[in-house]
């Protein structure tokens, strides 16, 4: 009751240590973003979060495979007011990603990058086992391609010796889900990858977030077949994104419920009585339609040109998008 009432106080939580960032952090607030690149913004969580920064003078680059729900979501932010890119293309074709991302960066220095784009899977009930296609589509996905976005904006973002980016890890990448190895490897390398670069970065202008979301409703979530505790919306999750990302928090990590429960797991349990309360979440990841042999007539999968963007989209209709930026 004490720890509790003086760890309200100070502002500490389980994950304080992570959570809360540099004091320098958290004493101001970042300055108003004006240009903000979303990869996976085709999605539950980027398209709300593109919703929620699409306003006058602001610029917002959306990425996705998905062209045409790129675009219903371009109207959308243009209606607020934003001046919307789209690219459209697959962020497993990792130069072509960093050249466009690079080329777009050059044109308009980018303030806030967030790598969104993620993917999962699971393991086969029959025989326990990952596809070792699946699972290789994973590392490309949810961390090569984060590594190389960010990398991307880097370099303009060290002569500017400003900006932000945003790395999209999960719960399972600081507890891993039994049922799916790969997904949670993904986001724990992820969070590392963004840790290491945080400390690189120190003392630079340039910060860095690693978010830890708990279960979303979402297109992902709902192939996740299993017990999802204390599941939110994408609007609300993108609300704490959002908040976190204003505060430049290291960490944003979100249910506190479950991410304290993860601390206390990992820090008073044995590994395998960690394992045996894990067995209480079993999954079953079902396929992802946009990666089936047979194409989603939905999706308009599309690698970049060499120019990488395809258009640019401020309540034109799709046909007269111009070409490039
Ligand atoms: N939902 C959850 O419960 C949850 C929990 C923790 C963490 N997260 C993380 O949050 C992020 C967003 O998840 P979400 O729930 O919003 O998932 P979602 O609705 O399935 O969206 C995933 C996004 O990634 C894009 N994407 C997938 N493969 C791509 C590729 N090869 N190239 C380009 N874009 C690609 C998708 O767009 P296209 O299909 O149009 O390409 C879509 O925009 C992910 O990194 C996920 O791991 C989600």
């Amino acid at each position: 009751m004490a720890l509790g009432l003086a760890a309200g106080v100070l502002g500490w939580t389980p994950f304080g240590y992570l959570s809360k960032g540099t004091a320098r952090e958290g004493d101001h607030m970042a300055k108003q973003p004006q240009t903000i690149v979303i990869t996976g913004a085709s999605g539950g969580i980027g398209s709300e979060l593109a919703l929620a920064y699409a306003a006058p003078g602001r610029r917002l680059a959306l990425l996705a495979r998905n062209r045409h729900k790129l675009e219903t979501l371009a109207l959308r932010c243009s209606d607020a007011g934003a001046h919307v890119h789209l690219i459209t293309m697959d962020v497993r074709d990792r130069l072509a990603l960093r050249r466009t991302l690079k080329a777009f960066d050059d044109q308009y220095p980018v303030d806030v990058l967030i790598a969104n784009a993620g993917i999962t899977c699971g393991v086969a009930p029959s025989t326990g086992l990952e596809d070792p296609e699946e699972a290789h589509r994973l590392t490309e996905v949810n961390y090569t391609a984060a590594v190389e976005a960010a990398e991307a904006v880097l370099p303009g973002m060290r002569a500017r010796n400003c900006g932000q980016i945003v790395f999209l890890s999960s719960l399972a990448g600081l507890r891993a889900l039994p049922d799916m190895p790969s997904y949670s490897a993904t986001k724990a390398a992820v969070a590392a990858y963004g840790a290491a670069l945080r400390g690189q970065l120190r003392g630079t202008g340039i910060h860095v977030s690693v978010v830890f979301p708990g279960f979303v409703t979402s297109a992902m979530s709902q192939r996740h077949q299993g017990p999802k505790p204390l599941e939110i919306s994408a609007v609300r999750a993108s609300k704490k994104i959002l908040k976190g990302i204003q505060r430049r928090r290291s960490v944003i990590a979100f249910p506190k419920i479950l991410v304290g429960l993860i601390w206390l797991q990992k820090t008073f349990l044995i590994p395998r009585l960690s394992d045996w309360t894990m067995s209480w979440f079993p999954a079953r990841i079902d396929p992802d339609p946009s990666y089936s042999a047979v194409p989603d007539p939905d999706q308009a999968h599309k690698t970049v040109k060499p120019q990488g963007a395809e258009g640019e989209a401020n309540k034109k209709p799709a046909s007269t998008m111009p070409a490039g930026f």
